[in-house]
C-alpha cells in the first residue's frame, strides 16, 4: 500500500509518499515570502500553495519513482490551520482523488505531528504526548491509535509562538525558535529569571506572561544601551528564555507521567526540535524510567511525511473519508461541525 500525503495548513507546501517498507519521498517547499512580515500572511500563503502544489506533488512522486497509478490512497491535512491554505491542499487532493479514483483520508495536523514518531520507529501504546508547535501546546494521553485524550493545553500562546514573539522582541528573524535554540547553546540559563507560569495548576499552560515579561525586560533598558546589551547578551537572554519555556513543559510532562503511570512518552511538533527540551526530556525519561521518542529534526516541523504515515495508519484501520470532507480552522470548529 502506498500513500500520497499532502500538507498545506500553514506556510509549508509539502508532499510525501509512504509505503509498506517506509518513507519513499519527502518534499517540502517552504515559503520565504513571509520573512519580511515577521509572521505568516494568510493570503500570501494560499497563493504560494497554489503556485507550488502541483510541482511539489510531482517531485514527491518522482523521488519515489512512482506515478499516480502506484498510489493507493491520498491523505491530506484538513485542519487545523489557515482556512485558505488548507483549502488549496484539500481541493487539490479531492481533484486527484476524483480523477484517479483513489480513496481519500483527511488528516488532523496535530495527530500527524504525533504520528511523525512512527515514521522511523514504533512507539508502544498507551503513550503520553507533549505536542509543542507554533499553533498548539498540549499534553495528550493516547490509549490506542487515534484515541487521544487531551489532559491539558495552553490558555493563550503556544510554546512555539512564545519563542517566535520573544524572538521578535529580541530582533531575531521569523521563525525565531531555531535561532533562540542555537544562541542558547552558548548562553547562561541563569542570566535572568523569566516567569514560569501555572506550574502548580493541572496540565494547562500559559506563555503570554513570559512574553510580556520579556518585553518589559528589554524596554526597561535605556534605549541607547539596548543594541549593545542585546549584542553582548543575546545568547544569555535566549538561554534564560529557553530555560523558562522548557522547564514548564518538562515539569508538566513529569507530572502527567506520575498521574497516568505511562511507560512511553513522545514529543511532537516544531518545538520538539529544541535541543534544550530534548536534553531535559532525556533526563526526565531516565528519572521516571520511561521510553522516550521524538521525531528526526526534519519531521518535527511541518512536513508531508507525517501526513502520509498518519494516512497509512488510518488506511490500515479503514478510516477513509467522504469526498465532501470539510476543512476546519481550529479544533473547536471541528467539534462544532461534527
Ligand atoms: O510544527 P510547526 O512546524 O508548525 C505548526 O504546526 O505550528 O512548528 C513551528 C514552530 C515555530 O514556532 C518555530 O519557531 C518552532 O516551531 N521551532 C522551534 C525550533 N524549531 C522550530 N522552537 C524552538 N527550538 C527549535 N529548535
Ligand atoms: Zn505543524
Amino acid at each position: 500500500m502506498n500513500i500520497l500525503g499532502i500538507e498545506s495548513s500553514c506556510d509549508e507546501t509539502a508532499a510525501a509518499v509512504y509505503g509498506d517498507d517506509g518513507l519513499k519521498s519527502n518534499i517540502i517547499a517552504s515559503q520565504t515570502i513571509h520573512e519580511r512580515f515577521g509572521g505568516v500572511v494568510p493570503e500570501l500563503a494560499s497563493r504560494a500553495h497554489q503556485e507550488t502544489i502541483w510541482l511539489t506533488v510531482q517531485q514527491a512522486l518522482n523521488e519515489a519513482n512512482m506515478d499516480m497509478d502506484d498510489i493507493d490512497v491520498i491523505a491530506v491535512t484538513h485542519g487545523p490551520g489557515l482556512m485558505g491554505a488548507l483549502l488549496v491542499g484539500l481541493s487539490f487532493a479531492k481533484g486527484l482523488s476524483i480523477s484517479y479514483n483513489k480513496p481519500l483520508i483527511g488528516v488532523n495536523h496535530i495527530d500527524a505531528h504525533v504520528y511523525a514518531n512512527f515514521i522511523d520507529e514504533t512507539p508502544e501504546f498507551p503513550f503520553l504526548g507533549l505536542i509543542v508547535s507554533g499553533g498548539h501546546t498540549q499534553i495528550i494521553y493516547a490509549e490506542k491509535p487515534f484515541k487521544h485524550k487531551i489532559l491539558g493545553q495552553t490558555r493563550d500562546d503556544a510554546a512555539g509562538e512564545a519563542f517566535d514573539k520573544i524572538g521578535k522582541i529580541l530582533q531575531l528573524p521569523y521563525p525565531a525558535g531555531p535561532h533562540i535554540d542555537k544562541l542558547s547553546q552558548t548562553g547562561d540559563i541563569h542570566f535572568h529569571k523569566f516567569p514560569q507560569a501555572l506550574l502548580e495548576d493541572g496540565f494547562e499552560f500559559s506563555f503570554s506572561g513570559l512574553k510580556t515579561s520579556a518585553l518589559y525586560y528589554i524596554n526597561d533598558i535605556p534605549e541607547e544601551e539596548q543594541e549593545s546589551f542585546l549584542k553582548e547578551h543575546l545568547n544569555d537572554i535566549s538561554a534564560s528564555v529557553s530555560h523558562a519555556i522548557t522547564e514548564v513543559l518538562i515539569k508538566k510532562l513529569g507530572k502527567a507521567i506520575k498521574k497516568t503511570h505511562a511507560r512511553t512518552v513522545i514529543l511532537a511538533g516544531g518545538v520538539s526540535a529544541n535541543s534544550m527540551l530534548r536534553q531535559k526530556a532525556q533526563k526526565m525519561a531516565k528519572k521516571h524510567n520511561v521510553n522516550l521518542y521524538y521525531p528526526k529534526l526534519v519531521y518535527c516541523t511541518d512536513n508531508a511525511a507525517m501526513i502520509a504515515v498518519t494516512g497509512y495508519l488510518k488506511a490500515q484501520r479503514q478510516l477513509f473519508d467522504d469526498i465532501r470532507i470539510k476543512p476546519f480552522a481550529s479544533l473547536s470548529d471541528v467539534v462544532k461541525t461534527r
